[in-house]
């Protein structure tokens, strides 16, 4: 098995340049990865549950590589589910087999079954994550993908003396299948979660929890670049360490230009690099690492909080005992109310592209395409003689331009590859509303939506700009759109309803975020531009996983470009069949 982060270091200077050269003529060596889908007994909160964990751990194993290097995963389902693994936020140009959502690039990995993902990793350098793609099992699988520029290229900022992945996730007493199944069955909002988690750990904040607490033990006077991943399923978070300030460098594995700040928002799906510079003397107190939901949606929510230890270790030549640390005071910090839009609007307007002469910010100039989608949610029918449990006796769905997006049974990528398409995906999903309305205004009486699996065709190369509209039919609400196989720019934001006379003037086409995940502000819409230049499937979903279970999906087909580099390659022969 090869699963430590850097096999190749531990290999003969004659077999490195014998075996790995020829790869390193392409800028990278290849990596093997082992991913063992399998039981493992868990207890958090006093609470013991067997659930499914990749090789036994929680949360799973930290893939690091560099830019340019290739990435071979094999994963082996041993449990009943069926399972797919998505690496979010890679491009994986001309690779979209290795995509991983279930019935879109790939049907999932049956009982008995593996799949080995394979794809490079192409201009792309800093923090993502993976995790199951399928139903809500992403719940348990997940873990960081760290990628670390090229050899001998530098961070464009201060050179971290450590650096520390804190990847954030929401825990269930329950078995999260059984929330997402009852939920989907009784058409109500789904059992909230039981505790946030910091690296698995819920914290000392929770009942029979303070043994499960993150600790991040610091040295005086040192920089530190903490690697911030949102993997919690229902829920943007706000972040904060109590009297250090973070300084955001990088946001979902693109580096920004740098700014200070106490506290961060990050939603689920986004991952953020600050580095926290410790203090010059030991400070005789330790601080509290916390986080808590920012929330705008009308629904239950788990409105709990995580809390980790940022403690400093004792300086050796002190006076201070290691027994004294126990007693030192604590500080916690202050975060912004649950509801604050104010704070994540202006959160989110510091975030700009570095656009230098290294990492330029190429946004599109032109556009080919325009695309104007309401995102939010609505109801479904009850089904006869069944009392339902979500709005005024319906059943709660979602939906982008009113189609609530239905999984086919067969993978979309497949159908469109060898031609099947017929019967199982349509390739005219909408590019605005049938019916345009006042999307923020007093809510429609009618809220049912339409049930579809529809695609938008784009020529190689097209160049799109998507304007996502919130709306308030069922209350306004922030919903952070995941775009698989491309960055985004997000050019333009606000509130109410856009105007397309007049917003696309104050439109930053200069150093925009450039990111795979944003939030489209509560009852208000987004603008993004990008270039359609990696044919494949791409799934485009909220990454609030209840949304995406009700339908908030659709997927984009890039057709095939002239060139040899701009076909998708041929399926795996391991691609799993349904
Ligand atoms: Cu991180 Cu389609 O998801």
């Amino acid at each position: 098995m090869c699963v430590s982060p850097f096999p190749s270091l531990a290999v003969p200077a004659f077999l490195f340049s014998m075996v790995i050269f020829p790869q390193l003529a392409l800028g990278g060596i290849t990596r093997h990865y082992h991913f063992d889908i399998k039981y493992e007994n868990v207890t958090r909160l006093c609470h013991t549950k067997s659930m499914v964990t990749v090789n036994g751990q929680f949360p799973g194993p930290r893939i690091v590589a560099r830019e340019g290097d290739r990435l071979l995963i094999k994963v082996v389902n041993h449990v009943q589910n069926n399972i797919s693994i998505h690496w979010h936020g890679i491009r994986q140009l001309q690779t979209g087999w290795a995509d991983g959502p279930a019935y879109v690039t790939q049907c999932p990995i049956q009982t008995g079954q593996s799949f080995v993902y394979n794809y490079t990793i192409v201009g792309q350098r800093g923090t993502l994550f993976w995790h199951a793609h399928v139903s809500w099992l992403r719940s348990t699988v997940y873990g960081p993908l760290i990628i670390l520029p090229k050899h001998g290229v530098p961070y464009p900022f201060t050179k971290p003396y450590k650096e520390v992945p804190i990847i954030f996730g929401e825990w269930w007493n329950a078995d999260p299948e059984a929330v997402i199944s009852q939920a989907l069955q009784t058409g109500g909002g789904p059992n909230v979660s039981d505790a946030y988690t910091i690296n698995g750990l819920p914290g000392p904040l929770y009942n029979c929890s303070a043994k499960d607490t993150f600790k991040l033990k610091v040295k005086p006077g040192k920089t530190y670049l903490l690697r911030l991943i949102n993997a919690a399923l229902n829920d943007e978070l706000f972040f904060s360490i109590a009297n250090h300030t973070l300084t955001v460098v990088e946001a979902d594995a693109v580096y920004v230009k740098p700014f200070e700040i106490n506290t961060i928002l990050i939603t689920p799906g986004q991952t953020t690099n600050v580095l926290i510079k410790t203090k010059s003397h030991y400070p005789n107190a330790t601080f509290f690492v916390t986080a808590r939901p920012y929330v705008t949606g009308l629904g239950t929510f788990d409105n709990s909080t995580v809390a980790g230890i940022l403690e400093y270790e004792v300086p050796t030549n002190s006076l201070h005992s290691a027994a004294s640390v126990k007693k030192l005071p604590l500080f916690k910090p202050i975060l912004p109310a649950l509801n604050d839009t104010s704070f994540a609007t202006n959160f989110t307007s510091k975030l700009r592209s570095l656009a230098s002469a290294k990492f330029p910010a190429n946004v599109p100039q032109k556009v080919d395409r325009h695309f104007f989608f309401t995102v939010g949610l609505g109801t479904n029918p009850c089904q006869k003689n069944q009392t339902c449990q979500g709005p005024n006796g319906t059943m709660f769905a979602a939906s982008v331009n009113n189609i609530s997006f239905t999984l086919p049974t067969t993978a979309l990528l497949q159908a469109h590859f060898f031609g099947q398409s017929q019967g199982v995906y349509s390739p005219y999903f909408p590019s605005s509303p049938f019916i345009p309305f006042n999307y923020t205004g007093t809510p429609l009486n009618n809220t049912m939506v339409g049930d579809g699996t529809e695609l938008v065709v784009l020529p190689f190369n097209t160049s799109v700009e998507l304007v996502m509209q919130d709306t308030s039919i069922l209350g306004a609400e922030s919903h952070p759109l995941h775009l698989h196989g491309f960055n985004f720019f997000v050019v333009g934001q606000g509130f109410g309803n856009f105007d397309p006379n007049k917003d696309p003037a104050k439109f930053n086409l200069v150093d925009p975020v450039e990111r795979n995940t944003v939030g489209v502000p509560s009852g208000g819409w987004v603008a993004i531009r990008f270039r359609a230049d990696n044919p494949g499937v791409w799934f485009m979903h909220c990454h609030l996983e209840i949304h995406t279970s009700w339908g908030l999906k659709m997927a984009w087909l890039v057709l095939d470009g002239k060139l040899p580099n701009q076909k998708l390659l041929p399926p795996p022969k391991d691609l799993p069949k349904c």
